[in-house]
């Protein structure tokens, strides 16, 4: 290891592999972005990020100039010639809720037969707390030669669309170690990045992301339940997460009254730590009701649409944003996805649009009687009997609202995003329905 360039392998380039891989090289460090999709790792090579992300294909293109960033297509290959592993692969829900790690011991499996120096493996997955340990014990099981290597937890906190800045100015970061050799090479690692460093063993650093993200999404639910109570007696969420937010106790963040929480994420998160708690003899009830609470609000934007429109079979209904938030093409999990079904199943003629997600939405949604897929807003809303808000993408706050009231057949408009003033929308014309105002 020269003094302060550390070979890295990252595992999965994906929207959480890829970043670090990038930001990483752009910090000073060589990297290997490793992934066993060959579709990828082939983009990858002409300079072609397999994900939207602002400003990732740039960094990625600088750095691969520089010859900092390289790819491979096997952890198999990328081990022996590095320092530090990052293992950055999916861990999806199983019907039980419980995280399916089966992917991270794969990887691990694979890290322990290519092995040829000290390693340091670096957990940057979410994974359910001691997962640390199991990956520890596999790598011992499967490394014949009993080469020597530490584990490290290094939970990841970015967020898709505005994942580059996240990464690069955290609000801190998180290592669990159990070596003195491996807090010092992860030290080094992240030395370029102004941020505190919150070093802690590994099992509390896992679960200072599943308390983290919990935590989010509780904010989302709480302040989606009191929404729900603000319409019932006029007043107006908006204004109250304003007054709430103000409170340096609570904080502005993650209080935007809406269709609820949706990605990779937060709902797979969340059903993880209830899983992880009933494994360990505790029932994290007040989860299961954070979660059940966001089940119910993606059901209500359609709610209110039957409350005006009544039956909705056969009627033209415009859907904005699909992306379950702004700047991602990210689909797992928004929820467009429950919301446009419920709209099918119900027989509307639904006619979507989404900047950047149209083409994942396709993929999953395909071709489908009733459903039209937009280039654009304008291609939504000829004749439409609704407009529904379910993402709140910047090019919508430009769009010319007059024009589109006008072009509708009846103007009813609901922002499932509370996106628009009510005022305004209502002095266009609109019949205006957000969420808790
Ligand atoms: N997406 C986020 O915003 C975010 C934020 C923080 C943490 N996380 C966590 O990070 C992890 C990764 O999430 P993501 O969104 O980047 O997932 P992703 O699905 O976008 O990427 C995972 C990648 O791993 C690759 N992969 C799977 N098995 C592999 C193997 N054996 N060898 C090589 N590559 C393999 C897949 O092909 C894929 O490209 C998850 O645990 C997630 O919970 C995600």
């Amino acid at each position: 290891m020269k003094k302060d360039r550390i070979k890295i392998a990252i595992v999965g380039s994906g929207y959480v592999g890829l970043v670090t891989g990038v930001c990483l090289a752009e910090i000073g460090h060589e990297i290997i972005c490793v992934d066993n999709n060959k579709e990828k790792i082939k983009k990858l090579k002409k300079g072609i990020s397999p994900i939207f992300e602002p400003g990732l294909e740039e960094l990625l293109r600088k750095n691969m100039k520089k010859g900092k960033i390289t790819f491979l297509d096997s952890v198999k290959k990328a081990t022996p010639v590095c320092d530090v592993i990052f293992i950055a692969v999916n861990t999806p829900p199983r019907p039980d809720g419980s995280a399916d790690l089966q992917y991270v011991e794969k990887v691990c499996i694979e890290i322990a037969n290519s092995m040829n120096r000290y390693k340091v493996i670096v957990e940057k997955s979410t994974v359910p707390v001691q997962t640390g340990r199991k990956v520890k014990q596999t790598i011992e099981l499967y490394n014949r030669r009993k080469i020597p290597f530490d584990v490290v937890s290094n939970p990841e906190f970015l967020r898709e669309g505005t994942a580059l800045n996240d990464f690069l100015k955290p609000d801190r970061i998180v290592v669990g170690v159990e070596s003195e050799k491996a807090k010092k090479i992860m030290k080094r690692i992240y030395a370029p990045i102004k941020a505190p460093i919150i070093f802690t063993n590994i099992e509390t650093a896992e679960l200072i992301k599943h308390a983290s993200n919990s935590f989010l999404a509780t904010k989302i639910s709480y302040i989606n339940a009191v929404a729900n109570i603000a319409e019932k007696v006029g007043a107006d969420i908006k204004d109250i997460s304003k007054a709430m937010g103000m409170d340096k106790r609570i904080g502005p963040y993650f209080l935007n009254a809406g269709v609820g929480f949706g990605g990779s994420c937060f709902p797979k998160d969340v059903l993880a730590f209830i899983h992880m708690a009933k494994e360990v003899g505790i029932d994290f009830n007040f989860l299961k009701e954070v979660y059940r609470i966001n089940e119910e609000q993606r059901k209500r934007v359609v709610e209110k649409l039957k409350e005006i429109l009544w039956n909705i079979e056969d009627k033209k209904i415009a859907v904005w944003g699909l992306s379950f938030k702004p700047n991602t093409d990210d689909l797992r999990n928004a929820p467009s996805i429950v919301i446009v079904e419920e709209l099918l199943n119900s027989h509307a003629k639904v006619f979507v649009y989404d900047p950047v997600a149209i083409k994942n939405f396709k993929k999953i949604f395909g071709r489908n009687k009733g459903l039209f897929y937009a280039k654009n807003v304008y291609e939504t809303i000829k004749h439409a009997e609704a407009v529904l808000i379910l993402t709140e993408w910047d090019e919508f706050k430009k769009v010319d609202m007059k024009k589109v009231k006008n072009a509708m057949k009846i103007p009813v408009l609901i922002d499932g995003r509370n996106m628009f003033d009510k005022e305004k929308m209502e002095k266009f014309g609109f019949i205006y329905r957000g969420i808790g105002r």
